[in-house]
């Protein structure tokens, strides 16, 4: 049930963030939320810059997405988004589970500082919050993010990342 997208899943994948990121519009500074929350344009240039999509698919629908990007000496997980109709029933950890697999090493999670289930979420997973001071440099490191949202952001990290990183 579980594949690496392709490029036909293009709009099922943007159909799929823009449902399911409607849950961040009453969490998130009024100033950080757009609709779409995703633009075409904006997919099509983060999987040009080197996410690779695995999807969670249904009898033929696509119901989860998770996305990994290999930078330097860490792999982001990058939008993973699942169809609110069936949240909390596993797709998400399915997917993580997935894509896990195939990474070894530092493994870091950006999301919103207030998404609580999301921090949930990779808690359960064994991931943890890394300290602001790293959060801001790491958001510097790594991704492409307006200053307004790196302050309402918290990057979590593995427990590879925090061995390699201790001080
Ligand atoms: C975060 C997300 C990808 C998890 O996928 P999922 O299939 O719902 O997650 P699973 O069923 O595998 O895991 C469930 C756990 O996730 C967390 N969780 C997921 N949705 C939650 C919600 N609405 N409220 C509280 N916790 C939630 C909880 O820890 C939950 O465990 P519990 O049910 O025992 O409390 C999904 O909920 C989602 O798409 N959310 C909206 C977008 C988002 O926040 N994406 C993360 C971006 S980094």
């Amino acid at each position: 049930m579980i594949h690496a997208c392709k490029k036909s899943d293009l709009e099922a994948i943007l159909a799929l963030i823009n449902t399911a990121a409607k849950s961040y519009r009453a969490f998130i500074p009024a100033n950080q939320w757009k609709e779409p929350y995703m633009h075409e344009q904006e997919l099509v240039r983060e999987i040009a810059a080197g996410i690779k999509f695995s999807g969670f698919e249904q009898e033929g629908v696509l119901k989860g997405i998770m996305g990994v990007q290999k930078i330097e000496d860490v792999t982001l997980i990058r939008h993973a988004y699942v169809d609110p109709s069936i949240q909390r029933c596993g797709i998400g950890s399915a997917l993580l589970s997935h894509c896990r697999t195939s990474i070894n090493g530092s493994i870091l999670i950006g999301t919103w500082d207030d998404a609580t289930w999301a921090i949930s979420f990779y808690e359960k997973h064994g991931f943890c919050k890394t300290s602001q001071s790293d959060t801001v440099r790491l958001l510097h490191s790594y991704w492409t993010v307006p200053e307004t949202q790196i302050e309402a952001s918290v990057v979590m990290a593995n427990s590879e990342w925090f061995e390699i990183n201790k001080s």
